[in-house]
């Protein structure tokens, strides 16, 4: 085969680039690639398998616990990192704290295992997000929150699993970001969107409109101005939203787009997390050529006080983005 490249190739390939002459940040990726195998086949099952879609805590006809698919990730993502024995400690949107791994780790990671997760019983696209850094309390001590609530620049990597019609496993380490696609036949990740970009002007808008209501006026003026009838501009855009973050992102990475959630009057802090949704896909983007932000901030420059606090959320085409914070600086 010419110019195939795998995901295991890869890393070793950046493995020079990255300083990583342990091997330790390969290791770490190569348990992302793992965990994510397993879940990819656990969703591609999700229909069949009734125990699947249970509720966590119940038990199915053979007296086994249920669990649901995400809790069912999350424990999958774990069992692989701790494996490893190069995390030293691990946040998660599915366990309230964060939990303490290896004290002689160098890294710690912010993770959804599973995003969408709403859109399982439905048969449409999940994912997987996650977020790297480097602890900033000494190796050999117990982690400490200050190694969670770091700003999303000092990110070392970041990426995302897609669920799809195909699997991939799209990430950066701030060097580009490379998109690779899983054949389930022989279980091997290819590279198959090397050094992707997002389009600087797009032409879709991802928002769940049923809130426009609860939004604010800057909000309001820009989904607007997306619907407004201008040949010039090709307008009206293309309204697409999932209810898949990941997904929604993925395709307005690709096609070129924004997708937001801004505040509303009942959540005015947004509903998406900063340190495992917001950062991880603000990284991807802003590598890609893309912009995240707040409405006010770039997204990585927010200094986090919570493992689990919300901000709102507009990420996509640089245009786009500078676009609607234009509007919310005019409120
Ligand atoms: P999760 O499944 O991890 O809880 O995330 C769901 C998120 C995100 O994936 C999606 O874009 C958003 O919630 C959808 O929210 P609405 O249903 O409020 O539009
Ligand atoms: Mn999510
Ligand atoms: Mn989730």
């Amino acid at each position: 085969m010419e110019n195939v490249k795998t995901l295991g190739e890869f890393i070793i390939e950046q493995q020079s680039d990255f300083s990583d002459s342990t091997g330790e940040f390969s290791s770490l990726l190569s348990a992302i690639r793992l965990a994510s195998k397993v879940v990819n086949q656990q969703v591609n099952k999700a229909g069949l398998m009734s125990h699947i879609l249970g509720s966590a805590g119940e038990q199915n006809i053979q007296g086994e616990e249920q669990q649901k698919l995400d809790v069912f990730a999350n424990n999958q993502f774990i069992k692989a990192l701790v494996g490893r024995r190069v995390i030293c400690g691990i946040a998660s949107e599915e366990n309230d704290d964060y939990i303490p791994i290896n004290n002689n780790g160098r890294y710690i990671i912010a993770m959804d295992p599973l995003d969408g997760s709403s859109n399982i019983d439905v048969n449409v696209s999940i994912g997987t997000i996650f977020s790297i850094y480097q602890r900033i309390t000494p190796i050999g001590q117990q982690v400490r929150a200050e190694d969670f609530l770091q700003k999303g620049t000092r990110q070392v990597a970041a990426g995302y699993v897609i669920y799809g019609s195909s699997t991939m496993l799209v990430y950066t380490t701030g060097n580009g970001v490379n998109g690779f696609t899983y054949d389930p036949g022989i279980g091997v990740y290819f590279l198959s969107h090397p050094d992707m970009k997002i389009p600087a002007a797009g032409k879709i808008y991802s928002i769940n409109e049923g809130n426009i209501n609860k939004c604010s006026a800057g909000v309001k003026q820009y989904v607007e101005y997306c619907k407004h009838v201008d040949a010039a501009t090709k307008r009206p855009y293309t309204g697409r939203y999932i209810g898949s973050l990941v997904a929604d992102f993925h395709r307005n990475l690709i096609k070129g787009g924004i997708y937001m959630y801004p505040a509303t009057t009942d959540a005015p802090k947004g509903k998406l997390r900063l340190l495992y949704e917001c950062n991880p896909l603000a990284f991807i983007v802003e590598q890609a050529g893309g912009k995240a932000s707040d409405g006010h901030r770039r997204i990585m420059e927010i200094e986090p006080t919570d493992l689990h606090q919300r901000v709102p959320f507009f990420v996509g085409s640089q245009s786009m983005v500078d676009k609607v914070g234009d509007l919310i600086s005019q409120e």
